[in-house]
């Protein structure tokens, strides 16, 4: 698609920016919705972001951005508003830039991404008994998602307990009622695990879970997406449980994150 005076201009910021998958999945949309749009990486460093998102401001064809590492939490300061789940995280993953009044809209979809994910591969998360191993950013975004799906009983791992604790109560906060404790990473008769550690990246990473006690009735996640088939996911496969990969949250955002940017996705 050729890029002309009257392209619409749409970015993602992120340090690094070479592995960033946004342009590759938004510029053929543009193409096929017939849209006179493109998206462009801007490599920012964090030192630099609110310069650059007042330049931002001053760019009358940039109809918004989508926010990686390391720019999520601060990008949330730096938005005119921002939607609940947002607001929640105190983290924004893509910024409309409004045409009419040039305001900053964010929105976080990490966690609606990963609910999508679970109930496109036919997995419901409601009233379930959910294990989650992982108490950083990736887990706050989906044990509020999990509480807002209905899941019966949370339960959070974390190596360090602390930070699950920290977690739990924050969870408890924003979804009074709401069944979430702190406990440790052993599978027994949980319903779903889900793991948001990022031990699994690396072949020798260890284990996440004690797998010990896992059954075959328990469905095993992992939103780790390089490799696809971590340790994790490739042992609870072999004990015939059912898994989902980490890519289902990505690509399930995906729509979500194009309608946010008023790209008329169906
Ligand atoms: P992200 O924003 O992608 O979730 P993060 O905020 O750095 O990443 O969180 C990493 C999570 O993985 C944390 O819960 C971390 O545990 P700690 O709170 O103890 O640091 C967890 N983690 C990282 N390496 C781990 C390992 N080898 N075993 C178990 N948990 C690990």
């Amino acid at each position: 698609m050729a890029i002309s005076g009257k392209t619409a201009v749409y970015g993602i910021i992120a340090d690094p920016i070479g592995h960033v998958r946004g342009p590759t999945l938004f510029n053929p949309l543009f193409e096929k919705l017939g849209m006179d749009a493109a998206m462009v990486p801007f490599h920012v460093t964090a030192t630099s972001l609110s310069r650059a998102v007042a330049g931002f401001r001053a760019i009358e064809s940039l109809r918004g951005w989508l926010v990686t590492n390391p720019h999520k939490f601060a990008m949330f300061h730096l938005c005119d508003q921002v939607d609940a789940s947002g607001t929640r995280l105190q983290a924004v993953n893509v910024v409309r830039r409004n045409t009419d009044d040039g305001r900053l809209i964010g929105g976080n979809y990490d966690g609606a991404g990963f609910i999508n994910g679970l109930r496109h591969d036919g997995i419901e998360p409601k009233g379930k008994d959910v294990l989650m191993l992982g108490a950083g950013g990736a887990a706050y975004a989906i044990a509020f998602a999990l509480a807002e799906a209905g899941v019966r009983r949370l339960t959070i791992a974390n190596r360090t307990r602390a930070n699950a604790e920290t977690l739990a109560v924050t969870t408890r906060k924003f979804f009074p009622g709401f069944d979430v404790d702190v406990g440790d990473a052993v599978a027994g008769d949980q319903d779903l695990i889900v793991n948001t550690t990022s031990a699994g990246l690396k072949s020798d990473d260890p284990l996440p879970l004690d797998v010990a006690a896992l059954k075959s009735a328990t469905t095993v996640v992992d939103i780790i997406m390089n490799p696809e088939m971590t340790r994790l996911l490739t042992l609870a496969k072999d004990r015939g449980c059912r898994i989902h990969l980490g890519r289902h949250m990505l690509d399930s955002q995906f729509p979500l994150l194009a309608r946010h940017l008023g790209v008329p996705i169906s």
